[in-house]
C-alpha cells in the first residue's frame, strides 16, 4: 500500500476514490475550462494551421485563465495538448506540421483548475472530409454516448466495455485496446481502468463519487496499433483512420454526470462532407 493509499482509505474503494459531494464543483470547473478551450480553437481547425500554433492558442488560453496544462512535463511530454491527426490512434505531438483539407483530426486537452483535472478530446475534420471518415467519426461519438448511458451505481466497468464494443463492432469497425480510460480528480491518471471493450458485470463496481474519464478510439480497419520512434504516437498497424473523443464524468445517485460539456455546443464540430 502505498502512502496515498493510507492517507485516503477511508474514501477509497478497491483503490478507486469516491469523492464528495463538495469535489463535484472543482470537476466542474475544470472540465468546463477544458471544453472552453476547444471551443476557442474550433475556428483555428483549417487546411494551413499549423499544430504547434494550436497547442500556443490552448496553452495561452490555459494560462490567461489561471489554470495549468498537465500535459506539459507529463512523463517527459511537452506540449500542451495532443492532436492526431488521420490514422494516428492518440498522443499525437504538435510541432511544423500544417493540416491539410480533408484530415480528420483528434485535439485531447488536460487541464488542471485549483488542483482538479478536467480532461477532454473531440474530433474535427479541415474543410470537407470523405464520407467514411465520417461515418468513423459519428459512430465514436455515438460509442462514447453508449458508454456514458451504461453508467450508473451498481453497474460495472465491463458495462461501459460491452456498450462501447458492441455497438461499434456492429458498425464493422474496431476498438483500440491497447489505451483505456482512467480514474482522475486531484491526480490525472488513477483507479479505475476504463477499458472500452469488455463484458457485462465484469470489472470494478461504480459507486457515487467516482470520478473518470471514457475515451475510446475506434479505427475503420483493425484494433492493433504501433508506437513510433518518438515515444508517443500511437498509429493503427494497416494505417487505417482512427478518431477518438473523450469526456470527464463522474458517478451521480442515479447515473452520471458530464463534467466537459462545451458551453457553446460545440463537443460535435460540424461535419463537411466531399461532393
Ligand atoms: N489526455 C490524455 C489522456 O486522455 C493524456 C495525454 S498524456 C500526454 O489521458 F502526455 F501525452 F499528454
Ligand atoms: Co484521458
Ligand atoms: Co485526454
Amino acid at each position: 500500500m502505498t502512502t496515498t493509499e493510507v492517507l485516503d482509505a477511508p474514501t477509497r474503494t478497491n483503490g478507486i476514490k469516491i469523492h464528495k459531494p463538495e469535489d463535484f464543483e472543482g470537476m466542474r470547473r475544470a472540465g468546463r475550462l477544458a471544453a472552453e478551450c476547444l471551443d476557442l480553437l474550433t475556428p483555428h481547425v483549417v487546411p494551413g494551421a499549423v499544430t504547434d500554433d494550436l497547442d500556443r492558442l490552448a496553452r495561452e488560453f490555459i494560462l490567461d485563465h489561471g489554470a495549468l496544462p498537465a500535459c506539459l512535463f507529463y512523463r517527459g511530454y511537452s506540449k500542451t495538448v495532443c492532436i492526431s491527426p488521420n490514422h494516428v490512434v492518440c498522443h499525437g505531438i504538435p510541432g511544423a506540421r500544417a493540416l491539410r483539407e480533408g484530415e480528420i483530426v483528434n485535439i485531447d486537452v488536460t487541464v488542471i483548475v485549483d488542483g482538479w483535472h478536467g480532461d477532454h478530446s473531440r474530433m474535427y475534420g479541415v474543410g470537407p472530409i470523405s464520407t467514411k471518415a465520417r461515418r468513423l467519426i459519428e459512430i465514436t461519438y455515438e460509442s462514447l454516448e453508449r458508454g456514458i448511458a451504461a453508467v450508473k451505481p451498481g453497474a460495472t466497468t465491463g458495462d461501459i466495455g460491452y456498450a462501447i464494443q458492441s455497438y461499434v463492432e456492429s458498425q464493422r469497425c474496431s476498438v483500440v485496446r491497447d489505451f483505456c480510460g482512467h480514474g482522475l480528480g486531484q491526480v490525472f491518471h488513477d483507479n479505475p481502468n476504463i477499458l472500452h471493450f469488455g463484458r457485462k458485470g465484469e470489472g470494478a463496481v461504480l459507486k457515487p463519487g467516482m470520478f473518470f474519464t471514457i475515451e475510446p478510439m475506434v479505427n475503420l480497419g483493425k484494433p492493433q496499433v504501433k508506437l513510433l520512434s518518438d515515444g508517443w504516437t500511437a498509429v493503427t498497424r494497416d494505417k487505417s483512420l482512427s478518431a477518438q473523443c473523450e469526456h470527464s464524468i463522474g458517478v451521480t445517485e442515479d447515473g452520471a454526470e458530464i463534467f466537459t460539456l462545451s458551453p457553446e455546443g460545440l463537443f460535435r464540430p460540424a461535419l463537411e462532407t466531399a461532393a
